[in-house]
């Protein structure tokens, strides 16, 4: 039976690793490397330069994502469509999507942002899988990029600052058989507005624009409730992870590889427990990349792939909350 699956991966990380020790020696944080490590399971984060955009980065991991799908099928790949998750575009207006698309060469085609946070690798995928299902277009050129620690991240606010990194994952989503590799086979999404205030950035969007000269410079950048994100994250990760794992047929016992989105370790450890996953199953690269919000879950798949760490045909859990709040569970074949 005919679904959309992933036929190529791509990534793109800047160069520069900034170690805990680094970033709070750096930024004058009254924080440690020990405790960082112990609270968040983070080592180390890449963080992108003032000269390089998300438009960058998903541009690299875009083309690094259809050299790959061009590989796979042999060279049977032209995307008609590109979705990019961010929460960090290149510009307030217009998208960022259309950009990266005329850089990778792809004339002509859809192109459009989807910004649902954390969540939005699995927003788009769950996108990119319904419109090829349908008949829509072909191959969808999915990627999710991100440079929060540029943009979005106060760097001398110990609360945020220690959590989040920059980079890009990519995929290219074409017609696939249930049960091959890279198959989707089920995906949930879901959300909860009355979260909004747990991780928001207070102004400059139309609810309270930005004014020259007026309210403090702290308020462009993300605030965050860390203990009411960490509850939610595991309640909602838990309960869609069972969803989109029912959507399937598939029991806990049949997952072979479980990559959730990569906020803390504590995080996803809680959710492995809640769910009844033996810890090996986890995959992930959160100690050596931090959050990397919606580029968190391809970023890991990418990891693995690479390492080797999953075989293809494996069952694969992937799970995602965000701010909004945002979450969304997706199972598929490596
Ligand atoms: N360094 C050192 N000490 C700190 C730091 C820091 N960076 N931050 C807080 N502390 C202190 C606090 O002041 C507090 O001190 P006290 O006991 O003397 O009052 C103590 O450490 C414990 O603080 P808590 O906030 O209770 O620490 P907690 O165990 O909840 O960990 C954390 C905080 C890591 C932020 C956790 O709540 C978390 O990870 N939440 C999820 C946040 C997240 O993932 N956000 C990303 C975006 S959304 C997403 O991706 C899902």
């Amino acid at each position: 039976m005919t679904t959309a699956g992933l036929v190529g991966l791509g990534l793109s990380l800047p160069p520069d690793i900034v170690s805990n020790e680094r970033l709070i020696r750096e930024n004058g944080l009254d924080s440690s490397d020990d405790w960082i490590r112990t609270r968040t399971g983070i080592s180390a984060r890449r963080m992108a330069d003032e000269c390089t955009s998300t438009g960058d980065l998903g541009a690299a991991a875009g083309a690094a994502a259809l050299a790959s799908a061009r590989f796979a099928t042999g060279g049977d790949v032209r995307p008609d469509m590109v979705i990019l998750a961010t929460t960090t575009p290149d510009h307030r207006c217009p998208s960022t999507a259309p950009h990266i698309a005329q850089r990778l060469g792809l004339k002509d085609v859809a192109a459009v942002d989807v910004s649902a946070a954390c969540s939005g690798f699995v927003y788009a995928l769950s996108l990119a899988h319904a419109l090829v299902v349908a008949g829509a277009y072909r191959h969808v050129l999915v990627i999710a990029a991100e440079t929060y620690t540029t943009t979005l991240i106060d760097p001398h606010d110990r609360d945020t600052a220690i959590l989040f990194g920059d980079g890009a994952g990519a995929a290219v989503v074409a017609p696939t058989v249930h049960g091959e590799p890279g198959a989707l086979e089920s995906v949930r999404l879901g959300s909860d507005g009355t979260g909004l205030k747990v991780l928001h950035v207070p102004v400059g969007g139309s609810r309270s624009p930005f004014r020259m000269g007026q309210g403090p410079a702290e308020e462009l950048y993300v605030r965050m409730n860390g203990r009411a994100l960490y509850t939610n994250a595991v309640r909602r990760m838990t309960a869609t992870a069972r969803d989109a794992l029912a959507g399937a047929g598939w029991s806990v016992d049949d997952v072979d590889v479980f990559i959730g989105h990569q906020a803390n370790q504590r995080i996803l450890d809680s959710v492995a427990e809640h769910l009844g996953l033996p810890p090996d199953r986890q995959q992930g690269n959160l100690r050596d990349l931090g959050n990397t919000a919606a580029a968190s879950i391809p970023l890991a798949i990418a990891d693995a792939a690479v390492r080797g760490a999953a075989r293809p045909g494996d069952r694969t859990l992937l799970a995602a909350f965000g701010a909004g709040y945002t979450w969304g569970s997706a199972t598929l074949r490596f």
